[in-house]
């Protein structure tokens, strides 16, 4: 058991140097586009906007916010905003660009695990929980995370999660249709990943990256586990990378050519705790 809980932490240690070392090369990417930002671009789903819906005056957690751009585009709406993330480079840059925007007001970034959040961002302190986005499956363990969730928000506040379908992760990076994995196995995936999402080309040393998969069934089990009520799933055809080679771009997102073979591509969940 002790020997398990030293390899978890020794995985999660090798994934914060992975975080580390890709911050200044995503920072740079066009990917990421820190040009638009400054100039008020910001890239969130529409189906966030909606299901999100207004933000204006309300104190918003941000969740593994990697640079901050989805964290101070919802400060951009009027939300009080903090942005948690493992990587001190992450939050320095997210900081950084808050200052800036002028957003060092109401947005403020700190460097800590997720499981660690109730403690530095402050228990029942937030209306909000945000996260998502290829955030969940660096985590071990999901039900301490929904229980950290819980523990931030006030009474009647809201998780509002817009993750990567969890089938994403068993699906053949080229067709995105053929299943190459074990849809049910929940155990740690160490794989060898060289370069960047937001930059393939980028040279890189620290290339070990470890995934836990949840099953979509884990997730909302749970956000209702920890005492949340679940408010919707909603699947998504629509994701904001090209994550299997035959997807094709469809208004700055990507989606499956064929409407007939379509599969989901991301999904939201919305969840309240009691008032
Ligand atoms: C794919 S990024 C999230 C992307 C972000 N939603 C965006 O669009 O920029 C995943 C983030 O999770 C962070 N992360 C991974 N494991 C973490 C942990 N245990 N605690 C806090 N942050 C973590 C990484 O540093 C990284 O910034």
């Amino acid at each position: 058991m002790e020997d398990r809980a030293r390899t978890t932490a020794a995985r999660v240690l090798e994934n914060r140097r992975l975080w580390d070392e890709r911050v200044p090369i995503n920072a740079a990417s066009e990917f990421y586009d820190l040009t638009g930002f400054r100039s008020g671009r910001d890239d969130l789903d529409s189906f966030q906007l909606d299901e999100l819906g207004d933000v204006d005056g309300l104190d918003l957690a941000h969740l593994q916010c990697h640079i901050g751009l989805d964290t101070m585009a919802w400060a951009r709406r009027g939300a009080r905003v903090a942005g948690l993330d493992f990587s001190a480079p992450a939050v320095e840059t997210a900081a950084a660009l808050a200052a800036e925007a002028g957003l060092e007001g109401r947005a403020r970034f700190i460097a800590a695990d997720v499981y660690d959040a109730v403690e530095e961002l402050g228990a029942r302190a937030f209306d909000v929980v945000y996260t998502g986005n290829g955030a969940l499956m660096w985590l071990p363990d999901i039900s301490r995370w929904a229980r950290t969730v819980a523990g931030l928000l006030r009474p009647g506040g809201r998780l509002y999660l817009a993750e990567f379908h969890p089938l994403t992760d068993v699906l053949d990076d080229e067709d995105g249709a053929t299943v190459v994995r074990d849809y049910f196995s929940r155990g740690a995936r160490t794989y060898y990943s060289p370069g960047s999402y937001a930059d393939w080309s980028a040279e890189t040393v620290h290339n070990n990256a470890t995934e836990w998969h949840h099953t979509l069934g884990d997730v909302v089990s749970a956000v209702a586990g920890a005492g949340l009520r679940v408010q919707f799933v909603r699947e998504h055809e629509t994701i904001p990378f090209q994550r299997y080679a035959a997807l094709v771009a469809d208004g700055g997102r990507f989606r499956y050519a064929d409407r007939r073979t379509r599969l989901p591509l991301m999904y939201s969940l919305a969840a309240t705790a009691d008032a």
